[in-house]
């Protein structure tokens, strides 16, 4: 049977942009002119999953409303004759069928998940962080997809990054060998995982990303899941368990490890990369940008306008 639904976790506080995000959720950042949000929702519905779950909070009423229908701003459209633009917001309301549901309080991405658990009901389902941006050209999902269906299981995605960041993310120890090179990507099986260690303590550099395929065995051991790294309700530790327990026959957890173009627009550099990036690779905006890049950097950059 294949994975339909989607559940986007969009409920965390987003302190890392403050003050931006103190009245406007993270996610409602524009990425060029579209919300950050809207790219994760495009990147579901490409990849079959119509059926979307967005787990929000009270502040992010935002999110909500951007994938409803606006009957007011519409029919201003419509007397302007303004079809292009028309069209670009009467899509994000037909990308999937879209839901939410309130997180009540912060209590971590594992809750926020386990939140979505009535929704999904007993069957694998992906989950896609709503502040992580996979560039299009480099499709992640549809192969993580490909490998849950064939092993069974959890799928995680992971990427290489460097030392400096690996306390920054949940790290895997996988083994040695992949299990498949077929796809675009290597896919490992995983074995251990930790949360955000000391570089020390680091078993790789292979950091969690925000695409995950999982199975719907994880809302069991999310329900007794206690509170993890920084009092949080941790995916990681509940996978780890899963994890551990494949080595006595139960389901697998796998890694894809991706080497495409990925933002966190959480943060902020990364949030700006992607906006310069994708900015200067649109059509129809993107020679200008990029001409006054080329001024601006051959003039000294910062140096110029100090
Ligand atoms: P992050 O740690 O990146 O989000 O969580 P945050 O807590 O909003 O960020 P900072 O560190 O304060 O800036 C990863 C994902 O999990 C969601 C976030 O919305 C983000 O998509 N999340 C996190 C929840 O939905 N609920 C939570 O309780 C925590």
């Amino acid at each position: 049977m294949p994975v339909t639904k989607a559940v986007i976790p969009a409920a965390g506080l987003g302190t890392r942009f403050l003050p931006a995000t103190k009245a406007v959720p993270k996610e409602m950042l524009p990425v060029v002119d579209k919300p950050a949000i809207e790219y994760v929702v495009e990147e579901a519905s490409r990849s079959g999953l119509r059926d979307v779950l967005l787990v929000t909070s009270r502040s992010k009423k935002a999110v909500e409303d951007h994938f409803d229908r606006e009957a007011e701003l519409e029919a201003a459209l419509e007397r302007k004759g303004d079809t292009r633009r028309l069209e670009r917001i009467r899509s994000s309301t037909s990308l999937a069928e879209v839901h939410s549901i309130r997180q009540g309080a912060p209590r971590g991405l594992g809750h926020a998940v386990l939140c979505a658990a009535a929704h999904v009901g007993n069957e694998p389902f992906a989950v896609l962080l709503g502040d992580d941006l996979i560039d299009e050209r480099d499709p992640l999902l549809p192969e993580m997809l490909a490998v849950q269906a064939r092993f069974g299981g959890s799928v995680i995605a992971l990427m290489e990054v460097p030392e400096e960041m690996v306390s920054m993310y949940g790290i895997a120890t996988v083994d040695p060998e992949p299990v498949s090179t077929d796809g675009r990507y290597r896919t490992v099986r995983i074995r251990d995982l930790v949360e955000k260690p000391p570089l020390a303590e680091a078993p790789s550099n292979l950091a969690i990303i925000g695409r995950y395929a999982l199975s719907p065995a994880i809302f069991d051991v999310l329900r007794r899941t206690p509170p993890g790294r920084g009092g949080e309700i941790q995916v990681t530790d509940a996978l780890r368990e899963l994890a551990m327990a494949a080595d006595d026959a139960g389901e697998p957890v796998h890694g894809v490890i991706f080497t495409g173009r990925r933002y966190d627009t959480g943060d902020r550099v990364d949030y700006l990369k992607a906006v310069i990036r994708l900015a200067c690779e649109r059509q129809d905006i993107g020679q200008e940008l990029y001409a006054w890049l080329e001024e601006y950097v051959a003039a000294g950059g910062p140096k110029a306008s100090a």
